[in-house]
C-alpha cells in the first residue's frame, strides 16, 4: 500500500539501540549521545521527518529474558514480561523524547503496539492516519521497536528497522538514514578482524552478494544483528530508497547523512545509476 497523499517526501531516521543506551549494561541510556543527536536532529530542520529508535539495553534485555519475540506460551510470568518489555521501550522512548522536545523538536511519541498488528512477525495491520496528519503539520512521529500484539503468535518483537522500511515504503520516503556504532557495513566483523575496508557504495545486487558475509554485531540481539537489519531494510531499497548506513556514536553524521551531505558511511541504493535524491 503506497500513495501517501503527502507534498513532501519524508525522511526516516533510525536510531540504533547501540548508539542511544550503553549495549552491555542493561537499562541504562546514554544520554549523552541522546542529546547530540537530539541537537544534530534539531540543526538539520528536515521539513517532513519520522524517527525510530531501537531498543538496545532496553528492549533487547528484557525481550530476550522473557523470549517474546518467540510468541506467548500461556504463561502469566511471560505476559508480564511482554508488558514489561514494552515498559522498558516506553521509558528508553520518553528519554529520546525529551531531548527531542528539549530541542524545540515537534516530536510526538506513538506506541508501535498501539496501532501495529503483525502475522507471524511480519507487520499485518497498521493504521498511518495519525503518523500522515502529524507529518502534514510539520511534527515528527516518533516510534521505536516494540513488543507488539501478532494474530498467530499471540505478541512479538517488531524490530525497529523493520518498522522504517515498512514506513518508508508507504510513505515514499526521499532516504532512509540508519545509525548504528559502526561505520557502515564491512565485509568482516569490525570488532574482530581490526580495521576492514569500509564498503562506501552498494548496489542492491552486491548487497545480496554479501549478505551472507555480514556479521553481526550485537551479542544480545533478538532482532537478528547486522544480517538482520539488512534483510528488513531490503524492501525499501527494492523500491529505490536510498538508505545511508552512518556511525551514529560519531558527531554530525547523522546530521550530514540527514541534510545529504558528503558522509562517512555505506549508501545502499536499488541500481548503480541511481540518481541522488537531495
Ligand atoms: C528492538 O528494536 C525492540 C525491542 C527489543 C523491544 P531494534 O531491533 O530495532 O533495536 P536495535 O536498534 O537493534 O537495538
Amino acid at each position: 500500500m503506497k500513495a501517501s497523499g503527502l507534498s513532501i517526501k519524508p525522511t526516516v531516521l533510525k536510531l540504533g539501540g547501540s548508539v542511544i543506551t550503553h549495549k552491555d549494561k542493561p537499562l541504562t541510556a546514554n544520554l549523552t549521545a541522546i542529546r547530540r543527536l537530539a541537537e544534530e536532529i534539531a540543526e538539520a530542520k528536515i521539513p517532513q521527518l519520522i524517527v525510530v529508535h531501537g531498543g538496545g539495553s532496553f528492549g533487547h534485555t528484557m525481550a530476550k529474558e522473557y523470549a517474546i519475540k518467540e510468541g506467548f506460551r500461556g504463561e502469566a510470568s511471560q505476559l508480564l514480561g511482554f508488558t514489561k518489555t514494552h515498559q522498558a521501550m516506553i521509558t528508553l522512548n520518553n528519554l529520546v523524547l525529551e531531548a527531542l522536545i528539549q530541542h524545540n523538536i515537534s516530536a510526538m511519541a506513538i506506541a508501535p503496539s498501539s496501532f501495529i498488528v503483525s502475522k507471524s512477525g511480519r507487520i499485518a495491520t497498521m493504521r498511518y492516519e495519525p503518523l500522515k496528519r502529524l507529518l502534514d503539520m510539520g511534527a515528527v512521529p516518533l516510534l521505536y521497536g516494540d513488543a507488539i500484539l501478532d494474530f498467530d503468535k499471540g505478541f512479538t518483537i517488531l524490530s525497529g528497522d523493520q518498522l522504517v522500511a515498512s514506513l518508508a515504503v508507504h510513505f515514499g520516503a526521499k532516504r532512509i538514514v540508519v545509525g548504528i556504532d559502526e561505520d557502515g557495513l564491512f565485509t568482516a566483523d569490525p570488532k574482530e578482524h581490526g580495521r576492514p575496508d569500509l564498503i562506501r557504495k552498494c548496489t542492491l545486487r552486491r548487497l545480496r552478494k554479501l549478505r551472507r558475509q555480514i556479521k553481526g554485531t550485537n551479542a544480545c540481539d533478538v532482532t537478528g544483528g547486522m544480517q538482520g537489519k539488512i534483510a528488513e531494510l531490503m524492501p525499501a531499497i527494492e523500491e529505490g530508497i536510498p538508505t545511508l548506513i552512518v556511525n551514529g556514536t560519531i558527531s554530525r553524521r547523522i546530521y550530514k547523512a540527514l541534510k545529504g551531505e558528503k558522509v562517512t558511511g555505506t549508501l545502499i541504493q536499488k541500481n548503480e545509476g541511481a540518481k541522488r535524491h537531495h
